[in-house]
């Protein structure tokens, strides 16, 4: 890890690496995942309510409820140093009244090593994202496609409305957003927003021009059961080495090669 990936991130200095280097996110959902996922040196970790589909197994996220989101966010923050983390906030929380959602984020961040929610929308979040910044409350953006409204658009679809995703995300700037995801958006529209909006973009099926990049840790270590979307790359095959590492085990126990002297107590 560099010395200056080693530094504590604040929202503050997340917000100020714009446009001096890239920025990079990942998720996390547990204490040995998301401690191994800062030592790395990723500058934020998103407990993201994809864990609805890569941890629990759904084919959306729409079933992930708040009480299981604070859970995966306690373990989370217990976890992490250095990195920044930021709590999604799962369908349909956003769309309450703002004092309520607000009552919902302060939850997020009343947990030890949480500083941030992140909610799905655009502009039509405007009064609940100024309430929460009132408040003290950090908010991430996430516009473009939106995959908590999956039924809406009958699937998960490539946004290419560029004038809506721009005023989107101008609209969540000026509420205070101090950055924004954009997902699955052709790559001219993103280069667009992240060159008119002053706060950090971070990308996941974006193009390369996003001022930094997340992805679903599951997609990045070949955990994902399933197809992976086109813009994930997989760094590793990790279903295929536990699947290794589990039938070597029952081998061993089977053919009486472990547990060996090593592994006994006289
Ligand atoms: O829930 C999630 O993991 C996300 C990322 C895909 C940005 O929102």
């Amino acid at each position: 890890m560099s010395s200056a990936a080693a530094e504590v991130m604040t929202v503050p200095r997340f917000r100020r690496l714009k446009g001096r280097r890239r920025l990079t996110m990942l998720t996390a959902y547990d204490f040995p995942t998301a401690r191994v996922v800062d030592q790395a040196g990723v500058d934020a970790i998103l407990v993201g309510d994809s864990l609805g589909m890569v941890v629990q197994g759904h084919s959306d996220t729409l079933a992930v409820s708040w009480e299981q989101m604070l859970y995966h966010a306690e373990l989370v923050g217990r976890a992490v140093k250095r990195a920044l983390v930021i709590v999604d906030i799962p369908f349909p929380l956003a769309h309450l009244e703002p004092a309520e959602v607000l009552r919902h984020a302060a939850q997020a961040l009343k947990l030890p090593g949480v500083s941030a929610v992140k909610l799905e929308g655009g502009a039509e979040l405007v009064p609940v994202v100024q309430r929460l910044v009132q408040a003290g409350v950090p908010v991430m953006g996430h516009c473009g496609l939106r995959p908590q409204s999956v039924h809406r658009l009958g699937g998960y679809r490539v946004e290419r409305d560029a004038q809506q995703v721009l005023e989107d995300a101008l609209a969540l700037e000026q509420a205070g957003a101090f950055a924004l995801v954009l997902e699955c958006l052709a790559s001219s529209i993103a280069a667009e927003v992240t060159k008119r909006v002053a706060i950090p973009t971070i990308g996941i099926g974006a193009g390369p021009h996003c001022d930094g990049q997340v992805l679903v840790l599951h997609d990045l270590l070949g955990l994902t059961p399933g197809p992976v979307p086109k813009f994930a790359r997989a760094y590793a095959h990790l279903a295929e080495v536990i699947l290794q590492a589990v039938q070597q085990y029952c081998r061993d126990v089977q053919q009486g090669t472990y547990p060996g002297k090593e592994h006994s107590f006289d």
